[in-house]
């Protein structure tokens, strides 16, 4: 039997999760600060086991970005990551303003997934690529 609980997700469950589906790797005190920081996030358990999790951060009115939206691979394709994205829409949509930008970024092949919820797919003749940097900061 699943169960969904909200706003609860802990870096040992995060790191976990992200390790299953070969995310990259943060260490657990930076994981700490930016889990402070989400503005709301999911985890799905079987039991006490954690099997799917996803979050949102943002400015919480004008501006979201879904991100972390992964499911352990022994439990895909049953719904579950579905499940989490209506969460994190359900979230959005009652805290976001009139033409709120919702972003996210699909890894390879995903972008379906997404599509199911509205996302449209870039670039396209009004909008360029999405863009991302990875920054390798030692100093901090
Ligand atoms: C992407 C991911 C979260 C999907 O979770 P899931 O639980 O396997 O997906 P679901 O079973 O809820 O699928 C929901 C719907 O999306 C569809 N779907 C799933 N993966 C898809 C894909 N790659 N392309 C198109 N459609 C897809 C399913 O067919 C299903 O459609 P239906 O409702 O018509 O049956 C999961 O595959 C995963 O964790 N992957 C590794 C991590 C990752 O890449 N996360 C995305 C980060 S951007």
């Amino acid at each position: 039997m699943l169960k969904k609980v909200t706003n609860t997700l802990t870096p040992e469950i995060y790191i976990e999760l992200r390790r299953k589906v070969g995310f990259k790797q943060y260490s657990f005190e930076d994981v700490a600060m930016a889990l402070e920081k989400t503005l709301f996030s999911v985890v799905i358990y079987d039991a006490d086991k954690p099997v799917g999790i996803g979050r949102v951060l943002g400015d919480d009115r004008v501006v979201f970005f879904i991100k972390d939206v992964v499911v352990d691979p022994d439990y895909q394709n049953r719904s579950i990551g579905h499940d989490i994205m209506l969460s994190l829409m359900e979230y959005i949509e009652g805290k976001a303003c009139k033409n709120a930008y919702v972003g996210l970024m699909s890894t390879p092949n995903k972008e379906g997934f997404y599509k199911k919820f509205g996302f449209i797919q870039r670039p396209n003749e009004e909008f360029g690529h999405g863009m991302v940097k990875f920054v390798n900061n030692e100093n901090v």
